[in-house]
C-alpha cells in the first residue's frame, strides 16, 4: 500500500495526516503550540515551536503506520504569517500570523503608494493580515531586526525549509503576501520595487502539485519516515483544504466554519473585485485561480462564547462546563432570527467584506426575555451571514452557485448545516473526509509522488460529496429579513464603533 502524507502548520496546533490511494485516512499525528498576544490586535507563534509540533506530529503518526510505504508529502498551513531569517537561516523574531491587525499604518502608506498597482497586480488590496505590511512594519518600528533579514517565508514554508534544507514557496500561499503578480504567479518586481522590500529575500514560486526538494536523511531519522521523500510545494491552509473538499471545478462553494470563516470558489478566469472585497487568488491547481471571503471571527465567535461561559461559572464556582455540543443544542431551542437578536461577529475587526480592522463585535436588539439559547443561535446566525456577504459578492462577479460543501469544525453541526443552507438558500453538502487542509496536502503528495498523473485524478480517486441539506423555505424567508438587517446594522454602527476603537487604543498608550 502506498500512503501520503499532508502537514497543516495551523494556528491552534501542527497536524500530520496519512492516507491510502483510495484517500482512506490511516493516520493522523498532533502537535501543539501557543499563540501570543502580545498587545491588543497582535498575534504571534515562534517559528520554533512548529518545528517542535511537526516533530512531534510526524513522530506520533509514524508510530502508527507503516512508515516506510510513505510516498509523498504535501505542505499546507496558514497563510500570510512572516517568518524572518538572518544570514545563518535563524529566526529574527517571532513570526506575526494572519490575524494580526497592528499594521493599519503600513496598509494606510501601501495604499497610498501603490493602489492600482496592488489591485492590477496582486488583485488585492493593501490588508492588514497579509505579509507584505509586516516586513514594512519590521522596517518602521524594528529597525535592528530588519537589517538582519536575508530571507522571509510563509509559515508552512519554513517546514519545508527544515524538512528538505530547500527554500520554497507556492503560486497560492504566495499570492497572500500582496508581492505576487497573480496573473503571472511569479514575484512582481514592480511591487516588490515600490514597497521597496528586496526581491532576494522571496523564495522561489512553484506551482501546488510541483517537486521543492526531498526530506533530509538526518530529519527522516528523527521523524521516524524514510529518507528522500518528495515534498510538494502544496497551498495555503484554504486552497489545499480546496484541493481536500474537490473544489475544483466552478460552481462548487466551499463555505468553512473553522477559527476564521472561509469561502472559496474556483475560476479559470479571475476578474478581481474592483475594492478588494473578496480575495482573487491563484489556486493549488496549476493554472487555476480562486476567490475567497474570509471572516476573521467564525468559529473563534463560538469560542469566545463558551470560553466567558466557562470563565464565569469557573469564578463562581456555579455551572457546568460549557461545550460546543452544548451551546449548539441550546441554540437549536431558539427560533430562526433569535427572537429580534443579531450578533455582529467583528471580534477582531473584519477582513471580507468591509476590510476593516477597527470594527467591534454586539449584540444588537437584545430584551430581557433573551437567554443563553438565542444568544448561542445569534452567534452562529450572525458568523453565517457574514460568509452570505461573500457569497452575495460572489454572485455579483457572476460565479455560478449550484452548492455548498460545508466544511470545518462548523460543519459537524447538523443545525449549523441547515441554518448555512437556509441562509444562503442553496443545498449545503459535506465532504466523505472531514479532514480539512492536511488532506488536501496528501493528495498533493500523492501527485508528487507520481501516483497520480494530476489533481483531478487524485480528487476523482479519493473526495466525494455527501449528506445534503436543502433549504426549507419559511426558514430561508425569515432569514432573508434578518440578512437584510444584518447588513444595514455595519454601516450604522461603524463610526461609534471606530471611536470606541479609538478610544481604547488611546487609554493604552
Ligand atoms: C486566509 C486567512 C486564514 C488563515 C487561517 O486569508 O487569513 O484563513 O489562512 O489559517
Amino acid at each position: 500500500m502506498a500512503i501520503y502524507v499532508g502537514i497543516d502548520v495551523g494556528t491552534q496546533g501542527t497536524r500530520a495526516l496519512a492516507i491510502s490511494e483510495q484517500g482512506e485516512v490511516i493516520g493522523v499525528g498532533n502537535g501543539s503550540h501557543e499563540l501570543h498576544t502580545p498587545h491588543p490586535g497582535w498575534t504571534e507563534q515562534n517559528p520554533e515551536e512548529w518545528w517542535r509540533a511537526t516533530c512531534a506530529a510526524m513522530q506520533e503518526l509514524s508510530s502508527k503506520i507503516d512508515s516506510s510505504a510513505i510516498r509523498g508529502i504535501g505542505m499546507t498551513g496558514q497563510m500570510h504569517g512572516s517568518v524572518f531569517l538572518d544570514k545563518s537561516v535563524t529566526v529574527i523574531r517571532p513570526a506575526l500570523l494572519w490575524n494580526d491587525q497592528r499594521t493599519d499604518k503600513e496598509t494606510n502608506w501601501m495604499d497610498q503608494v501603490a493602489r492600482q498597482e496592488l489591485l492590477d497586480i496582486a488583485f488585492n488590496p493593501a490588508i492588514t493580515g497579509f505579509q507584505a505590511p509586516k516586513i514594512v512594519w519590521l522596517r518602521n518600528n524594528e529597525p535592528k531586526h530588519y537589517e538582519r533579514i536575508r530571507s522571509v517565508l510563509l509559515p508552512k514554508d519554513y517546514i519545508r525549509l527544515k524538512l528538505t534544507g530547500e527554500m520554497a514557496t507556492d503560486v497560492a500561499d504566495a499570492s497572500g503576501t500582496l508581492l505576487l503578480d497573480v496573473s503571472g504567479r511569479q514575484w512582481s518586481p514592480v511591487l516588490l520595487e515600490k514597497f521597496g522590500i528586496d526581491p532576494t529575500w522571496m523564495p522561489p514560486v512553484y506551482e501546488g502539485p510541483h517537486l521543492t526538494g526531498k526530506v533530509l536523511p538526518d530529519v527522516a531519522r528523527v521523524l521516524g519516515i524514510p529518507k528522500d521523500i518528495p515534498v510538494a510545494a502544496g497551498g495555503g491552509d484554504n486552497s489545499a483544504a480546496a484541493i481536500g473538499t474537490g473544489i475544483i471545478e466552478s460552481g462548487v462553494i466551499s463555505s468553512s466554519i473553522g477559527t476564521s470563516g472561509v469561502v472559496f470558489a474556483h475560476t479559470e478566469n479571475p476578474i478581481p473585485d474592483p475594492f478588494g472585497r473578496l480575495h482573487t487568488m491563484c489556486h493549488s491547481v496549476p493554472n487555476a485561480y480562486h476567490y475567497m471571503g474570509v471572516i476573521l471571527s467564525a468559529g473563534m465567535s463560538l469560542q469566545w462564547l463558551r470560553n466567558l461561559l466557562n470563565e464565569s461559572s469557573g469564578e463562581s464556582g456555579v455551572g457546568k462546563n460549557h461545550s460546543y455540543e452544548g451551546l449548539t443544542e441550546s441554540a437549536a431551542k431558539a427560533p430562526v432570527g433569535s427572537e429580534g437578536l443579531i450578533f455582529l461577529p467583528y471580534l477582531t475587526g473584519e477582513r471580507s467584506p468591509h476590510l476593516d480592522p477597527a470594527i467591534r463585535a454586539g449584540f444588537v436588539g437584545l430584551n430581557v426575555r433573551h437567554g443563553l439559547r438565542h444568544i448561542s443561535r445569534a452567534v452562529m446566525e450572525g458568523v453565517t451571514f457574514a460568509m452570505r456577504d461573500s457569497l452575495e459578492l460572489m454572485k455579483h462577479l457572476g460565479l455560478p452557485l449550484d452548492r455548498i460543501v460545508a466544511t470545518g469544525g462548523g460543519a459537524r453541526s447538523h443545525l449549523w448545516r441547515q441554518m448555512q443552507a437556509d441562509v444562503y438558500g442553496l443545498p449545503v453538502f459535506q465532504s466523505k473526509s472531514e479532514e480539512g487542509p492536511a488532506y488536501g496536502a496528501a493528495l498533493l503528495g500523492g501527485v508528487v509522488a507520481g501516483d497520480f498523473k494530476s489533481i483531478t485524478e487524485s480528487v476523482g480517486a479519493c473526495v466525494d460529496h455527501v449528506d445534503p441539506v436543502y433549504p426549507e423555505s419559511a426558514q430561508c424567508r425569515s432569514y432573508e429579513e434578518y440578512y437584510q438587517v444584518y447588513r444595514d446594522l455595519y454601516s450604522g454602527l461603524r463610526d461609534p464603533m471606530h471611536t470606541l476603537t479609538k478610544m481604547v487604543l488611546e487609554e493604552e498608550h
